[in-house]
């Protein structure tokens, strides 16, 4: 088969070095922007193009490699399958879904295949792991993936992976599609239940958390950093129901860098062979996996957390009087409000409970009262902040009562056992200190 490589950045030349490993495949043109990029391989005699357009007109390939940023793919994609080429994309197939089905309607209208490239599945310890996995997949609990690099070590030092509108997003887009292909090869078909991002950089997540299940149940959860200082960590815990815990390094035995990527990229120029002698009947997961980024980040996005953020500084509250009593009896109310907006020099009263106060309305029985306390700086005290003193955690705010508003709130701290001033020595001048939940 003759193949046309279009975009010859940082990746293409695996794919490169995979053809010309591969008696079956004769590279025949390739295409790039930039021309310096070209002039080797016109050195060569090989058919070069700065215009995809043009090359596809050529007519020279009957399949093409996209390994352009992740914004081109769906028109050139669409633009190869409509002259009869198949294509083999990387991935991600599409930004956005809607894109996606573009291009798979284009591949059914056209009768040519479109393959997304997930190298991963191809990884030896990986399919090492998945050759142990009981059949029975039921029987597995949980499986956790991390996939954590330093991205400037991974780009061919253009900025488009860092600019949301030609990348999609940061690494839940870059690195998602192949760790989550990965679990999928796994234990199958996923649906995610929550995804949280965070060390975001001018709109770009360095880090995410997606947690999923299984069409059999089985739950996972997909860590993915770019921010790691150097290096690379890739590898997969798989827990089965038993206690059994089986575990994959995909770089084991890979010691330079991106040393595992040949095998993988011969793996998928195999795939991408296979999927076309399918035919029709091929079924590229590419959009399932654009699909399931899409629905990350509407999730993600739409969360007040982000991981490894500060979002307010700490608060420093100040005892002015302090309180020795408990009740079990004291009947507060959970008020509706998740925050409250707090001047420098107010004063509130600081209330532990054991009574897990969380839906508005809640009964607040068991209560011990720590004293009031002077706020030193504004700031919003939200339910789920931490609550330290002397460098010690000591609860976590639980919401508030509102009995004696407009003059002052309770704030309800959530406690395992009930504590008062006289049981931490919380003595007149003592430093109450309030954090953000995540810090
Ligand atoms: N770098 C990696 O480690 C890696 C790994 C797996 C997948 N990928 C995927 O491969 C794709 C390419 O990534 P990359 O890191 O090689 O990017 P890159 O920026 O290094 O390379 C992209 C190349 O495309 C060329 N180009 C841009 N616009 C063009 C156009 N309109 N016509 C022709 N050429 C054009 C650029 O000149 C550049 O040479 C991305 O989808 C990425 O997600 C990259």
């Amino acid at each position: 088969m003759k193949l046309a490589v279009i975009g010859l950045g940082a990746i293409a030349p695996f794919f490169l070095d995979a053809i010309e490993r591969d008696p079956s495949l004769t590279l025949a043109a390739v295409c790039d922007l930039d021309d310096k990029k070209l002039a080797p391989w016109r050195e060569r005699g090989l058919a070069v193009f700065t215009s995809h357009q043009e090359l596809l007109d050529a007519g020279l390939a009957e399949g093409v490699i996209v390994t352009l940023p992740n914004d081109l793919h769906a028109d050139v994609a669409c633009a190869a399958m409509e002259h009869g080429v198949a294509v083999c994309c990387e991935k991600p197939m599409t930004i956005t879904a809607a894109d996606a089905q573009r291009v798979i309607e284009t591949s059914r209208l056209t009768e040519s295949v479109l393959f997304t490239a997930f190298h991963r599945r191809y990884n030896r310890n990986l399919l090492d792991l998945a050759a142990k996995l009981p059949a029975d997949r039921t029987r597995i609990a949980r499986v956790v993936h991390r996939y954590h690099e330093n991205i400037e070590e991974h780009t061919g030092g253009d900025q488009w992976y860092l600019d949301v509108s030609r990348c999609g997003g940061g690494c839940v887009i870059d690195n998602g599609p192949n760790a989550l292909d990965a679990v999928r090869h796994l234990i199958g078909d996923l649906r995610l239940i929550d995804a949280t991002i965070g060390d975001v950089r001018s709109g770009t997540e360095f880090y995410a958390e997606l947690d999923l299940v299984s069409t059999n149940g089985v739950q996972a959860r997909v860590e993915l950093d770019w921010a790691l200082p150097t290096g690379e960590m890739k590898d997969i815990v798989v827990e089965l129901r038993d206690g059994t815990v089986l575990t994959a390094d995909l770089l084991d035995g890979y010691d330079a860098f991106k040393s595992s990527l040949a095998h993988e990229y011969s793996g998928i120029l195999d795939g991408f062979k296979a999927a076309i002698a399918e035919g029709r009947e091929y079924r590229d997961p590419g959009p399932d996996l654009v699909a399931l980024v899409e629905e990350a980040y509407r999730v993600a996005r739409r969360k007040e957390t982000r991981l490894r953020m500060t979002a307010k500084h700490e608060s420093v509250a100040k005892v002015v009087k302090s309180l020795f009593h408990a009740r079990d009896d004291r009947g507060m109310t959970l008020s509706p409000w998740a925050s409250r907006c707090v001047q420098a020099g107010e004063v509130h009263e600081l209330v532990t409970t054991t009574d897990r106060p969380s839906v508005e309305g809640d009964r607040i029985d068991h209560v011990g009262f720590l004293g009031f306390a002077e706020f030193k700086n504004a700031t919003v005290v939200e339910r789920g902040d931490g609550v330290w003193l002397r460098g010690r955690r000591i609860g976590t705010v639980a919401g508030f009562d509102e009995c004696h508003a407009p003059n002052h709130y309770n704030i309800l701290i959530d406690v395992p056992l009930l504590f008062t001033a006289s049981d931490v020595n919380l003595g007149i001048g003592a430093e109450v200190i309030f954090k953000e939940a995540s810090r």
